[in-house]
């Protein structure tokens, strides 16, 4: 049976880039927390307009509110690959107790590692496709033209929160609030944690990823 999977990590760590390569490439699907937050911000819901200002701040959305929105966006199959979230050990319970409920049995989880100096720059140069989500950076992974996207060639914009003080909120916060996840992965789910140095070149960190996840097992992120 296919294998949820959570990527978390520092804002900037690539996940959202691993996740759409996955999806777009290799049939994965992706749910990012960020993303539908945004969809819901665009189209004016209670959800998006509650969700604003934390999101403005670099502050994390209350708990109960992203766990109600992921229960409503919850693909029926496994074999999801959760984007950002959880970001709170509250989260991680009750996604853990969301599957479980399912009978879908417990997410894997990947930690995506990259020091801060790092996550600064990669997230000052991030130019990201607002219709789709996808994202480019100028020096990294730079579009084919100037801030227009490779497949519809819409604008390119820069995020609100990606502004240098928003930035450096965003990484104390995660270091204050999502961090803990790294211990509690590694002490409750031997055997489906795993810890990538996703500070290497972005197609380096997707083989490191796909060459692990062959190696855990098969039905890891297999869509069924
Ligand atoms: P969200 O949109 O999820 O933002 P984030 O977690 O802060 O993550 P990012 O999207 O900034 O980074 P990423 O790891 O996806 O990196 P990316 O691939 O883009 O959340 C936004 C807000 O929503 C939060 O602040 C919070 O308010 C709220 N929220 C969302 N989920 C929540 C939750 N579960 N609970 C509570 N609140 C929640 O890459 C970054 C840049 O680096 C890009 O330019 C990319 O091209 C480049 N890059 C990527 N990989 C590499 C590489 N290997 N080498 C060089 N460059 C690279």
């Amino acid at each position: 049976m296919a294998t949820d999977v959570i990527f978390f990590g520092a804002p900037g760590a690539g996940k959202g880039t691993q996740a759409q390569i996955l999806s777009s490439q290799y049939g994965y699907r992706q749910m990012s927390t960020g993303d539908l937050l945004r969809e819901n911000r665009e189209r004016g819901t209670d959800l998006g307009n509650a969700a604003e200002s934390y999101m403005q701040r670099g502050e994390l959305v209350p708990d109960d509110l992203i766990v109600e929105m992921v229960k409503e966006h919850l693909p029926t199959a496994a074999g999801v690959i959760f984007d950002g979230f959880p970001r709170t050990i509250e989260q991680a319970k009750s996604l853990d107790a969301l599957l479980e409920a399912l009978g879908r049995g417990l997410p894997h989880a990947i930690y995506f590692y990259v020091p801060r100096s790092t996550l600064e720059e990669r997230l000052l140069g991030r130019w990201t496709n607002p219709r789709t989500g996808r994202v480019y950076h100028e020096r990294f992974n730079p579009p084919k033209h100037d801030r227009r996207d490779d497949d519809d060639g819409g604008p390119l914009i820069q995020r609100e929160d990606d502004k240098p003080d928003i930035v450096h909120h965003r990484l104390d916060v995660f270091e204050r609030q999502t961090m803990p996840l790294i211990k509690y992965y590694d002490e409750t789910a031997s055997g489906r944690y795993l810890k990538i140095d996703a500070s290497q070149p972005i197609l380096t960190v997707t083989g490191e990823l796909l060459g692990a996840l062959e190696r855990r097992s098969s039905p890891w992120l297999k869509t069924s």
